[in-house]
């Protein structure tokens, strides 16, 4: 507004500062006061450049992400996926509704349960250590490539049984889907048919074993159309390959903001190095404070209204978790790190139907990594001018964070 344009003309400018755009590099560096001021000022918030709706507050995401209903995750559960239209492959469940949801996801909860990824304890300390131990002296490690990016796969692959061999290629892979170039407005999305692993499936079928993947070619199941049968080669394709690409990158961002919040908070950190029973609770303050995948879309099914202003069917809502774990509606000093918060639910595994499956084994995954860090490195800096920010377009976080260890 221009010199005696009067209050109102001011608080137009004023809104139309209020922009959060997932694409820019600028934000997502640091999201938390755009998203404050969609919060508090736009808890309805529309960007036109996207065409996408979004709401942020704690009680408005946890909503809408029960409501599958009226938030379809079937054309894809990532804004860029939706826009274009893309062609995706039945068992997919992240981007599934109902009824095909329920049977896959039975199929695959019925297979992949906490207590089978609780028994793998002592195999992530084992990674770990393989990860930690000849950086032990040497000055400096890298929280994302040295540790991060290696142990969650090597953890999924021994899961599934897929040789050590084969998994930095198939990492390579999801990455390469998941990679951000240009400024969101020329995106060409893809979603990998599993076909790098198709090989050591048929070898696993001719040769069973006790692993996830003899259960899945084995596990029998009645499917939408009442008929009981076993899983397709393609089927089982698209589990893998669901289970590698969400297990991997999101655990590899979490472990790497916990490289930055602990650097940042010394105190905290000497803290679980003389007490490590407060590790888990670490975790999952570290898991709302930075959550490595902070907005899901969703396709609206039918009319609704949010805050006095209508959305339509037919649009686009972006689930905001990572600001809604922000929420000081919910939290008392929510931008506060704080491991002795009681942190209670937070949204980061999402809500509803579509709860994260792999809660438990990312949780394991990142105490057993912040203990055995703890314990070879009880303090750390960043080196800061080596630190590489990941461009994914589900993900959040550092492709490199650097630390010296003095
Ligand atoms: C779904 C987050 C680790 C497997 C989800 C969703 C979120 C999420 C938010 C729901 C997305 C939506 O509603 O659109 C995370 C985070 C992790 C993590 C932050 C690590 C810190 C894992 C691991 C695995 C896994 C380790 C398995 C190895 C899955 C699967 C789904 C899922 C299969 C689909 C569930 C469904 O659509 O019904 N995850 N996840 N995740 N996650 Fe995770």
């Amino acid at each position: 507004a221009g010199p005696g344009a009067g209050p109102e003309a001011d608080a137009e400018a004023d809104r139309a500062g209020i922009y959060y755009d997932p694409y820019d590099a600028v934000i997502d560096a640091d999201p938390y006061p755009a998203w404050r001021r969609l919060r508090d000022e736009a808890p309805l918030y529309y960007n036109e450049k996207f065409d996408f709706f979004a709401l942020s507050r704690f009680d408005d995401v946890e909503a809408g992400l029960a409501d599958w209903r009226t938030y379809r995750s079937g054309r894809g559960s990532v804004l860029e996926f939706i826009k274009a239209d893309l062609d995706l492959p039945p068992g997919l469940i992240l981007f599934e509704d109902p009824p095909a949801h329920t049977v896959h996801r039975g199929i695959l909860s019925r297979v992949f349960t906490p207590k089978k990824m609780l028994a793998l304890e002592a195999k992530v300390r084992e990674f770990c250590a393989r990860s930690l131990d000849p950086l032990v002296g040497a000055g400096r490690f890298d929280f994302v490539t040295d540790l991060g990016a290696p142990m969650p796969m090597r953890t999924i692959g021994y899961l599934l049984g897929i040789p050590e061999s084969d998994q930095e290629s198939i990492r390579d892979g999801i990455d390469e889907g998941l990679r951000l170039e240009g400024d969101g407005t020329d995106l060409a999305p893809t979603v990998s048919d599993g076909s790098q692993y198709a090989e050591y499936i048929d070898w696993r079928a001719r040769h069973p074993s006790d692993d996830l993947m003899t259960e899945l070619l084995t596990t029998e199941f009645e499917d939408e159309t009442g008929t009981t049968r076993t899983l397709t080669r393609s089927e089982i394709l698209v589990y893998v390959n669901l289970l590698a690409a969400a297990g991997n990158e999101t655990t590899t961002r979490l472990i790497g903001w916990a490289g930055k919040a602990l650097a940042e908070n010394p105190d905290q950190r000497a803290e679980l190095v003389a007490d490590p029973a407060l590790i888990p609770n670490a975790v999952e303050e570290l898991l709302r404070y930075e959550a490595p995948a902070p907005a899901h879309a969703r396709y609206v099914a039918r009319d609704v209204v949010h805050h006095g202003q209508p959305v339509a069917e037919g649009s686009v809502m972006v689930f905001l978790v990572g600001a809604g774990n922000r929420d000081e509606r919910r939290y008392p000093d929510p931008d506060r790190f704080d491991i002795h918060r009681d942190v209670g639910r937070h949204l980061t595994f999402g809500y509803g139907i579509h709860h994260c499956l792999g809660a438990a084994l990312a949780r394991l995954e990142g105490r057993v990594a912040l203990e055995e860090v703890l314990r070879r490195f009880p303090t750390w800096e960043v080196d800061w001018p080596r630190a590489v920010r990941a461009r994914t377009s589900v993900v959040r976080g550092w492709e490199s964070l650097p630390v010296l260890t003095g």
